[in-house]
C-alpha cells in the first residue's frame, strides 16, 4: 500500500517536472486550448491576416530603436517595402525638419512601413502611405528620458554643451541661461516628445487648451502609444493591434548605454526635469494612463501570461543565437563584426552592443542571418535594407532605374508620368539645398540617432 503510494507520488513528481521542463512548449498548447477570450477582439482573430501597413514614429531615447528593429525584420520576412531616407538625410528623414515625402528615397516608394526618425507630419505621411496604415509611437518617462538625452547629446546640443562641468543639476538650476529655443539641436533640450510629435516644444505649458488639443490629435492619429517603462506589455498590445504572432515581436534590447554612462539622479531631480519638460510630462501621464486602461481591458491575468510567454520565447531565440547563453553586452570597440558596432555619440557615453559567437552558424539553432539582424544597429541595418530594396526596385523597374549615385538628385531624371510622379508630385522636386546638406553630412559624423 505504502509502496503504491510512493510510486504514485513519484509519478506525480516526474510528470510535474516533465511539464515544467517543457513548459515553454506546453504553455503554447495550453494557451491554444484555454486562450484568453479577452485577448481576442474577434472570435476569429487567430485567422485574421496580419496587418502590414505601419507608421512608427521613432522618438528619441525611448527604446524606439528596438521597435524599429522588430519592424525591419518583419518587413524583410514579409517582403514589405520600408520607406528609407535619401542619403542627404542621413538615416533619418532630415530630422529635425518636419517630415516631407521629398526626404524618402525613390527606391523605397510606395512603402508599407516607415520607422526612421522624423518630425511627425501626418498629412505629408498620408501622401505616400496606404490608407489602412496603423500609426504607433512610443513615449518614455520624461525624467529618465531627459537624463538620457542630456548624456547622449552632451557634445552636440549646445544647450547642454555650454553647461559648466556637464552638470544636469546646473542646467536645471537655470535652464534659460543655457537653452536657446531657435538654436541647432535645441529640440533635445526641451519637450523633445512634443517636438517629435510635431508640436511646439516652447509653447506655454500652462496653456491647457494647447495641451488638450495636442493630446487629442495624438489620440486620433495613433492607434497605440507604447510606453518604454512597460515595453513588453506595450508589445502585447501592439501584437494584438496588428494580429501578429508572438514570434513577430521578439527582440534584443538595442542602443543602450553602459551603467557608468548613466547619471544617478537625486530624489529631487525628476520633479525638476518634469517641470522643465512640462508638455512632455503631461503627454506622458495621459498616455501612460491610457496604456494601463487598455491593459486592464485585456485583463491583467491574460496580459501577464502573454508577457511571460513572450519573455520565454525571446530567451529561447536569443539562446539559440548565442550558443545557449544570453548575449553579453560589449563596448563597441570590443565588437569584432563592424556590422554590429553601434554608433557612439561621444567619448563620454558608451553605447553597448553585441557580438555573435564565431561558431554561431554551427550551433544548430537559428540561421546566422536571423541572429545578425536581431542585434544589428540602426545605421547598418538601414543601409542593408536600402541596398536590398534598391536591388529589388531595379529588378522590377529596369527601364526606370536612375543612376544610384546621387538619389537625391537622380529623381530629376525620372521619366515624366512614371507611377511615382503621379503618386507624389513632390518627388519630382529636389529638396532645397540637398547638395549643401549632402556636403555637410559628409563632413560631420553621423548623429542624432536614438
Ligand atoms: C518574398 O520574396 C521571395 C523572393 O521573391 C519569395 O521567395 C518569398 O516567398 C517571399 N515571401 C513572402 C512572405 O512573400
Ligand atoms: C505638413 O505637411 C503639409 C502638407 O502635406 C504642409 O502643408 C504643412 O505645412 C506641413 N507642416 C509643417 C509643420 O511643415
Ligand atoms: C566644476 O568642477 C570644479 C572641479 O570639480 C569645481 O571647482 C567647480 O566649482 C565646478 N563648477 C561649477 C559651476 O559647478
Ligand atoms: C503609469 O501608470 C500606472 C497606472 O496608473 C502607474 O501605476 C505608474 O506609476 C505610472 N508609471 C509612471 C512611470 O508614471
Ligand atoms: C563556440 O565557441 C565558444 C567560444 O569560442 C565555445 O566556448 C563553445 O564551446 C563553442 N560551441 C560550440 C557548440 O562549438
Amino acid at each position: 500500500m505504502s509502496q503504491k503510494k510512493f510510486f504514485l507520488v513519484l509519478l506525480v513528481i516526474s510528470s510535474v517536472s516533465l511539464l515544467l521542463h517543457h513548459s515553454g512548449h506546453i504553455s503554447w498548447t495550453i494557451k491554444a486550448f484555454l486562450g484568453c477570450p479577452s485577448l481576442r477582439p474577434h472570435p476569429s482573430s487567430g485567422l485574421k491576416p496580419k496587418h502590414m501597413s505601419i507608421a512608427f514614429l521613432k522618438t528619441h531615447k525611448t527604446a524606439s530603436t528596438t521597435v524599429q528593429n522588430i519592424l525591419f525584420r518583419f518587413a524583410e520576412r514579409n517582403n514589405l517595402t520600408v520607406a528609407l531616407p535619401i542619403q542627404a538625410c542621413d538615416h533619418q528623414f532630415c530630422y529635425p525638419r518636419p517630415f516631407s515625402t521629398r526626404f524618402v528615397h525613390p527606391h523605397t516608394i510606395p512603402p508599407r512601413i516607415i520607422t526612421s526618425h522624423m518630425r511627425f507630419n501626418r498629412s505629408e505621411l498620408c501622401r505616400i502611405l496606404p490608407s489602412d496604415t496603423v500609426y504607433v509611437t512610443i513615449l518614455r518617462e520624461p525624467a529618465a528620458m531627459f537624463e538620457s538625452l542630456f548624456s547622449y547629446y552632451n557634445q552636440y546640443c549646445l544647450s547642454f554643451k555650454r553647461v559648466p562641468n556637464g552638470s544636469l543639476e546646473t542646467f536645471l538650476d537655470a535652464p534659460w541661461r543655457y537653452y536657446r529655443p531657435g538654436e541647432k539641436d535645441s529640440m533635445y533640450a526641451h519637450n523633445t516628445l512634443t517636438f517629435d510629435l510635431g508640436g511646439e516644444k516652447d509653447h506655454l505649458p500652462t496653456d491647457t487648451a494647447y495641451v488638450r488639443g495636442l493630446i487629442k490629435e495624438v489620440e486620433q492619429v495613433f492607434s497605440l502609444v507604447m510606453i518604454a517603462e512597460y515595453f513588453d506589455e506595450s508589445l502585447v498590445l501592439l501584437r494584438h493591434l496588428l494580429s501578429w504572432d508572438l514570434e513577430d515581436v521578439l527582440y534584443v534590447k538595442l542602443n543602450m548605454r553602459t551603467p557608468s554612462s548613466r547619471h544617478s539622479m537625486s530624489a529631487a531631480l525628476p520633479a525638476r526635469i518634469r517641470a522643465w519638460n512640462s508638455l512632455d510630462a503631461q503627454l506622458y501621464d495621459h498616455f501612460n494612463a491610457s496604456l494601463w486602461r487598455q491593459l486592464a481591458a485585456l485583463g491583467p491575468g491574460c496580459v501577464g501570461r502573454e508577457v511571460r510567454l513572450l519573455r520565454r520565447a525571446r530567451d529561447r531565440l536569443v539562446r539559440s543565437c548565442f550558443g545557449g547563453r544570453l548575449p553579453q553586452l560589449r563596448p563597441a570597440a570590443q565588437i569584432r563584426n563592424k556590422e554590429l558596432r553601434p554608433w557612439q555619440p561621444s567619448a563620454q557615453v558608451d553605447i553597448v552592443g553585441y557580438d555573435l559567437p564565431p561558431n554561431a552558424s554551427r550551433l544548430g539553432g537559428m540561421s546566422q542571418d536571423v541572429c545578425l539582424k536581431l542585434i544589428m544597429p540602426e545605421v547598418q541595418y538601414s543601409r542593408r535594407l536600402l541596398r536590398a530594396q534598391s536591388l529589388r526596385y531595379r529588378k522590377n523597374y529596369p527601364m526606370r532605374a536612375p543612376p544610384p549615385l546621387r538619389p537625391a538628385l537622380a529623381r530629376h531624371r525620372l521619366p515624366a508620368g512614371s507611377f511615382r510622379d503621379s503618386l507624389n508630385p513632390a518627388l519630382t522636386q529636389r529638396p532645397a539645398g540637398a547638395q549643401n546638406r549632402a556636403g555637410r553630412a559628409g563632413r560631420f559624423p553621423r548623429r542624432q540617432l536614438s
